[in-house]
This record gives structure tokens, C-alpha cells and sequence, in this order.
């Protein structure tokens, strides 16, 4: 009766979605608690590649029940489409798919206010314009907030959305501030078609989730959560205000899919060998060297590109200060490093053992973005290796240097590491521990 996380200890895209479909293997039930499309989880099988964005990663495998809790917010539109995508690729998901009645909707004009708020540039967090934030403040603020098991209910639908979306249409213009070129106003009854439309092909996956995740842990069932995000972006003790708006770390599991956190006894820490950022926000081991330096190499080898919206990672060295943080909040056990073969070529590699903050050094992480922007790396050189490491499988096959790296890691960390990956493709694992 037991349950295990899976969670980015960076701000996102540490390969989560890889280590999820490598584990899931084990599991009976994979479960999204947190997010929305904002993620995006690549999957890569024996040369395919699977790219989801709200559906939990355990759909590609046939065994695994997936389950869409009631921390997720949904659009809709994204759901049905990647479910569409997974039958074209021969996935039948009408029996192991999952989504809760509780989860949030977005709607159009949640993504039309994450869209004006994001184009007045001084505040703008460079969020990925899926309407993320505004639905989780509808959900939170209660007058707004409409969740999926309401959609069944039509009446009660279109009178809510008549009440909400003419105050939308002027919420959206005070947004704009007078540029009123830039608002497009909603139609209250055409959004409750439409989305009434949306009604009847959801209804074969919506469930009371959280009886089922229990039912499921009382039967012995194996229960695998997959967080979205890192745990640098939630909205709690991530780097303030340039977060998401909800908790990535596994702290979210019991308020987001209902099952307590007694059962979860497994937690493993996801970190790049290095760091990557999108969006705005402080990063202190970030590389800015130019398109010959560090920074432009590792983005190039490690295709950094954001899944959701092609935007251009920002790249820089590991920060060990600032996974000690996460991986004591998180209560890793463990650590998987990701990308590895990407440092590959590279004369020497670094890593942030401590900040130095207002002339002193310090090895706290300040969660507060602007105390953070104040802090610059110490940090501490190792000597590259030049090998491909691509299709290494056993701890052997790694170069003496390589093999020091992910050692150095996993000391200042203070945690063992189970998995080094090589390669976005199930095979390029090396698998150490359990
Ligand atoms: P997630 O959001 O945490 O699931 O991560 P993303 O899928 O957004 O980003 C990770 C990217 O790295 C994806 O394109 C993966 O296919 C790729 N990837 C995963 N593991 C490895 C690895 O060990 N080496 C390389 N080169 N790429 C990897
Ligand atoms: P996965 O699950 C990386 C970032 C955005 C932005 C901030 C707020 O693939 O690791 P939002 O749209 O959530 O309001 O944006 O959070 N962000 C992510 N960065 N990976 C993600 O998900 C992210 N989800 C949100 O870039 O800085
Ligand atoms: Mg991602």
C-alpha cells in the first residue's frame, strides 16, 4: 500500500516524463496532480517520440491506468486533442484514462488574461500563455472557478457562464488598459455551446478520482505520481513571483489528487546534469557567454528548446545550493541526473557550491527572487571528459571523469543517485539502484 513521486528538483524540464515512463513499468496507476498544458513531458521509445502536455506519461504504457487529478486545471480543447493524437498512434485510452470531476476548467478567457497581463512587459513572469495562473485564481477566488463535474449539469452551466463572462469581457478591458484593439469580448452563450459540445466527449474518462486512487492503494494497487514543473516554480517555496501557480512539489499530492501523504514512501528527485530556466526570474549559475561560451554549447547539445512554446532555455552550470533546498522540501530519497552525455566535449564542468550574498557566502538558498538576484556562484571546476557517453549502460562505461561528476553530486547533495540517464531514449539508462 504504498505510493511513489516522481519530481523536478530545478525549475522544470529535468526529464521528469523520461522517468515516469521508465518507472510506470512498475506501476499500476500513473497520476498527474498539479499543472495544467503548461508541462511538457517527453517520451521517447525505441526512436518515437511522444510529447504530452496534460496527459500523465504512464498512456503510453497499455497496463497503466492514467489519472488526471483534481489539482490539474484543463482546457479542454488540449485534452481531447492529445487523446486524438494517442489513438491515431494505435493507444486505445477509453478504459485507462482517468479525469477528475473536481479538476478546474480553463477557458479561452483565462488564456486571454494570461496573454494581456503577460504583454505589460514590467510585470510579466514569462509565463507559457496557457491560462494557468488566471484559472488556478478563479479556483482559489471561488465566484470564477467552474470544475469539470459541472459541465454535466447544463443549465446550471450556461447560467453560471452568463454570470462570469460579461465580467470577464470587463475585467479583460481594464486588463488592456484602454486598448480595447487588443480585447476580444466573449460570448457567454456560444462559450456554454461550445463547451457543452466538449461535455459529451469527456464524459467517458470523468471519475470521482480521488475514490478511485483510494480504492486503488486499499487493493494494492502501485501508484506513481508525476509532478509537472520543478520544484524551484511552486508557488509556495518556489523563487517568488517566477513560479507557477500551483505546488510542484509532493506536497501537492494530497490536495491534488486526495490521498495522504502517509502513503507516499518513495520520492525521487529529477535533476539535470545541469540547470535550465524558461521565463523570467533570477538564476544565478546562468551561463551569458556568448555564442561561442558554455552556455550556447549546452543549449545546442541539449536541444534546449521549451516543449510547450520553442522557447530558448536558459542554460547554466548544476546549482548544488539550490537542489539542497528542493530535495530537503521535497523529502527526496534519491536522485536521478538527466542529460548527462550533453556535458560531454566540454574542457572543464562546474558546479555552485555556495552563494556569495551581500560580501558574504552563504550556502542558504533564498527563495525570494529579489534577495536571489543578489546572490553569485562559488563554484567549484571538475575536469570534462571527451568521450560519447551516449551508449553507456553500466557505471563502467562512464569515464573516470564523468563518473567523479555525478559522484561530486550526489555528495553535496547528501542523497544517492539511482539513475543516470545518457539519452532521451528508454534504452540510454543506467540504472544503479532499485
Ligand atoms: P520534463 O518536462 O521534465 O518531462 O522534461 P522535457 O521533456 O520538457 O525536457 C527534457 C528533454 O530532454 C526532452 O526532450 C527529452 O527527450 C530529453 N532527454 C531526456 N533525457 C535525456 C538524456 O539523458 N539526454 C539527452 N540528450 N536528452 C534527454
Ligand atoms: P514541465 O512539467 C519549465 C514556467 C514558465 C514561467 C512560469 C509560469 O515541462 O517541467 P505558467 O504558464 O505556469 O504560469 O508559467 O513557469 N513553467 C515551466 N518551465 N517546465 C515546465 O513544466 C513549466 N511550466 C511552467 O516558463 O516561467
Ligand atoms: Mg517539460
Amino acid at each position: 500500500m504504498t505510493a511513489t513521486c516522481v519530481v523536478g528538483l530545478q525549475w522544470g524540464d529535468e526529464a521528469k516524463g523520461k522517468i515516469v515512463d521508465l518507472l510506470s513499468e512498475q506501476f499500476d496507476y500513473v497520476v498527474r496532480y498539479n499543472g495544467g498544458a503548461n508541462a511538457g513531458h517527453t517520451v521517447v521509445v525505441g526512436g518515437r517520440t511522444f510529447k504530452l502536455s496534460l496527459l500523465p506519461s504512464g498512456v503510453i504504457r497499455p497496463n497503466v491506468t492514467s489519472v488526471i487529478g483534481n489539482g490539474v486545471v484543463v482546457y479542454p480543447p488540449r485534452f481531447l486533442e492529445e487523446v486524438e493524437q494517442l489513438q491515431q498512434h494505435g493507444f486505445d485510452l477509453s478504459r485507462t484514462l482517468a479525469l477528475s470531476d473536481h479538476a478546474h476548467l480553463i477557458f479561452p478567457y483565462h488564456i486571454e488574461e494570461d496573454r494581456l497581463a503577460e504583454s505589460n512587459g514590467d510585470s510579466s513572469i514569462g509565463t507559457t500563455g496557457r491560462g494557468i495562473g488566471p484559472c488556478y485564481q478563479d479556483k482559489v477566488g471561488r465566484r470564477c472557478g467552474i470544475r469539470i463535474g459541472e459541465l454535466f449539469h447544463p443549465e446550471h452551466f450556461r447560467e453560471r457562464l452568463a454570470r462570469i463572462v460579461p465580467f470577464k469581457n470587463r475585467l479583460l478591458a481594464a486588463i488592456a488598459n484602454g486598448h480595447v484593439e487588443r480585447v476580444r469580448p466573449f460570448d457567454a452563450e456560444a462559450l456554454a455551446q461550445e463547451y457543452l459540445g466538449y461535455a459529451e466527449r469527456l464524459r467517458p474518462y470523468v471519475r470521482d478520482t480521488c475514490r478511485l486512487l483510494q480504492e486503488a492503494i486499499r487493493n494494492g494497487k502501485r501508484i506513481l505520481f508525476e509532478a509537472a514543473q520543478g520544484s524551484l516554480l511552486d508557488v509556495d517555496h518556489g523563487t517568488y513571483p517566477y513560479v507557477t501557480s500551483s505546488s510542484s512539489l509532493p506536497a501537492g499530492i494530497w490536495s491534488g489528487a486526495g490521498l495522504p501523504a502517509r502513503y507516499i514512501t518513495r520520492i525521487i528527485g529529477v535533476v539535470k546534469a545541469y540547470t535550465t530556466r524558461v521565463g523570467q526570474g533570477p538564476f544565478p549559475t546562468e551561463l551569458n557567454d556568448g555564442p561561442d561560451g558554455y552556455g550556447e554549447r549546452i543549449r545546442r547539445a541539449g536541444k534546449e528548446y521549451g516543449t510547450v512554446t520553442g522557447r530558448p532555455r536558459r542554460c547554466g552550470w548544476f546549482d548544488a545550493v539550490a537542489v539542497r533546498y528542493t530535495a530537503a522540501l521535497a523529502g527526496a530519497d534519491e536522485i536521478t541526473i538527466m542529460l548527462l552525455d550533453v556535458l560531454s566535449g566540454l574542457p572543464e564542468v562546474k558546479i555552485c557550491v555556495e552563494y556569495e550574498c551581500d560580501g558574504e557566502r552563504t550556502t542558504h538558498f533564498p527563495s525570494d527572487a529579489y534577495e536571489l538576484q543578489r546572490c553569485r556562484p562559488i563554484y567549484e571546476t571538475l575536469p570534462g571528459w571527451d568521450a560519447n557517453i551516449s551508449s553507456a549502460h553500466r557505471l563502467a562505461d562512464l569515464p573516470t571523469a564523468a563518473r567523479r561528476y555525478v559522484d561530486r553530486i550526489s555528495e553535496l547533495i547528501g542523497l544517492p543517485v539511482s539513475i543516470i540517464s545518457v539519452g532521451p531514449d528508454r534504452e540510454q539508462t543506467i540504472r544503479l539502484g532499485s
